[in-house]
């Protein structure tokens, strides 16, 4: 075979961000946006990278080279193509999604055995890398995809499954672009400056999680909503919470939402309510709402299916 496609899934963050840097598990959910990269041999004698949707090169360049190292692949030139219906702008996990259908792609053109576990370690070490920091639950989502309790750096990667309806989820996007790594590391300092207040928080989003991990299971949306609040309530402690957010995450709550929260780094980014089902126009209101209070409503649907080869 000399041409390969490999497509990941983006995430949202349901519970737990930030906590999860620390050891604390987080849960997180694949959603149907797939990136598709395609791998092409060729004679150039060089990698050459097109991907003019996304925003850091630097992850597939990272990707192939640790790839090809790692796997002793020998070729003789490569093309790599990205196709992404997802901007980097939401937050919803493109750089992982990139680095995972790349690693896919150059193992599936070069037929080599390689299990998730075996693919996210490699994912993970591109990651941090590039970025110097993260837990990796990004780079698990795009990989065994579906609704996922996980521990930093894939210490537990374990998948959630809810028997019933799909998770009733509306998203709503600030307009803003969230700079995940200053925030992380904003997070850290608050840590280093209050060591005993921090560490009450994220042991406090810890157990919510464990909770929310329970309600998903059990399908009771309106407790995981109380439990999403709550965890609001400890990300605005943090400080990583910010005004359009909050104006977003009222609004939907205003409508009928059984919760809402912000989804990811914090800062800007999307927000994410979790909506009453078995009120007809809970989800119109929630939508109008949003749209009413600046935010751009991103359709998505979670529990996507991880990593694969399409061609
Ligand atoms: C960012 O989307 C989520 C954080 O928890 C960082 C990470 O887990 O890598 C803030």
């Amino acid at each position: 075979m000399t041409e390969v496609t490999a497509t990941a899934p983006g995430k949202l963050m349901l519970m737990g961000e930030h906590a999860v840097v620390y050891g604390r598990p987080c849960l997180v959910t694949a959603v149907d946006r797939r990136l598709a990269v395609t791998i092409t041999e060729t004679q150039s004698g060089k990698v050459e990278i097109k991907a003019p949707q996304v925003n850091n090169t630097q992850f597939v360049e990272k990707a192939l080279k640790l790839g090809v190292k790692r796997w002793k692949i020998k070729h003789q030139g490569l093309l790599v193509t990205t196709q992404s219906p997802f901007s980097g702008k939401y937050g919803l996990g493109s750089s992982a999604a990139v680095v995972v259908a790349s690693l896919k792609a150059l193992v599936g053109l070069f037929s080599k055995k390689v299990d998730n576990r075996e693919l996210f370690k490699l994912a993970y070490q591109v990651i941090l890398e590039v970025q110097g920091l993260g837990s990796g639950f990004d780079a698990a989502a795009a990989i065994f995809g579906g609704t996922l309790y996980f521990v930093t750096g894939g210490r537990v990667i374990e998948k959630v499954e809810n028997k019933g309806s799909v998770l009733p989820l509306v998203v709503g996007y600030t307009g803003i672009k969230s700079n995940s790594v200053e925030l992380v590391k904003q997070v850290a300092q608050s840590r280093q400056q209050f060591p005993e207040k921090v560490e009450r928080i994220l042991q406090a989003i810890g157990k919510l999680v464990d909770q929310g991990c329970a309600a998903y299971i059990a399908g009771d949306w309106e407790k995981l909503g109380k439990l999403m609040d709550f965890n609001q309530e400890y990300l605005r402690d943090l400080g990583v919470s910010s005004p359009q957010l909050e104006n977003l995450i009222l609004a939907a709550k205003r409508a009928g939402a059984w919760g809402a929260k912000l989804s990811g780094a914090g800062g800007g980014d999307c927000m994410i309510a979790l909506i009453n089902s078995e009120v007809d126009q809970s989800k119109p209101l929630i939508i109008e709402a949003i749209r009413k209070a600046g935010g751009e409503v991103v359709e998505v649907i979670p529990n996507a299916e991880g990593v694969r080869v399409e061609s």
